[in-house]
């Protein structure tokens, strides 16, 4: 497996506001949505063209664009749903696909209770988002429900990962390339990220 950390100035600046819990739901959330600007355009670094043919005001021209039908996009409710208006910014007509997961409080194992993909996903390539990588168990279950499915091509995007989650995820699933903003130092005794930003569903949603 293949762990990118996607790395600017401006990621971090935006990360430090993300992080201080002084910050409020609504610039939490546009946050998530830049920083997820971010992370998508690198994962669509090897993204294929085609070629087509458009009339500038001058003369007939080829150019070049993206296949948005190759692609779908796959948020882990519920914080990873708060990562989409990224998505579509940069890719308007992106397929979204869902997952519903919840960490068990007591064993931090997923509960699996939603899944909802558009069709022909075997054909396509899948893009996992959710801001926080902390065991890894979310992700882990949300790839093995993918590769049922059929799907070959799997991408994931986290905003901020632990080392712990990032071993077993490239451990059991060598094949994924994972993009994060952030790896940080490690998970407490019940299971955050340190130093982390909290519980992102929580803060996206404004249900702390
Ligand atoms: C959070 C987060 C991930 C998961 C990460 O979701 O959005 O899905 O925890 O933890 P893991 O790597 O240890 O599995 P949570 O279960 O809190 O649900 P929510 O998004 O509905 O708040
Ligand atoms: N889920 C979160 O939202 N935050 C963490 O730190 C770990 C899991």
């Amino acid at each position: 497996m293949e762990t990118i950390k996607v790395s600017h100035p401006l990621i971090e600046h935006k990360l430090a506001i993300l992080r201080d819990k002084k910050t409020g739901t609504k610039e939490f959330r546009e946050l998530i949505s830049e920083i997820t600007l971010f992370l998508c355009y690198e994962a669509m670094k090897d993204a294929k063209l085609k070629t087509v043919e458009v009339e500038t005001p001058i003369t007939k021209a080829k150019a070049q664009m993206i296949d948005e039908k190759e692609y779908v996009f796959v948020p882990i409710i519920r914080a990873g749903t708060g990562m989409i208006d990224g998505i579509v910014t940069m890719i308007p007509n992106a397929k979204i696909g869902h997952i519903g997961l919840y960490r068990d409080e007591e064993t931090l194992k997923p509960v699996r209770y939603y899944y909802k993909m558009p069709s022909d996903i075997a054909n396509k390539t899948a893009i996992i988002i959710d801001p926080m990588l902390a065991t890894g168990g979310s992700g882990m279950d949300a790839i093995t429900l993918l590769k049922e499915d059929g799907v070959k091509n799997i991408k994931f995007l986290s905003i901020i990962a632990a080392p712990e989650g990032l071993k077993k995820m490239s451990e059991a699933h060598p094949d994924v390339q994972i993009y994060c903003a952030a790896i940080d130092e490690k998970l407490n005794d019940i299971g955050y990220i340190v130093p982390g930003l909290g519980d992102a569903g929580d803060r996206i949603f404004g249900t702390v």
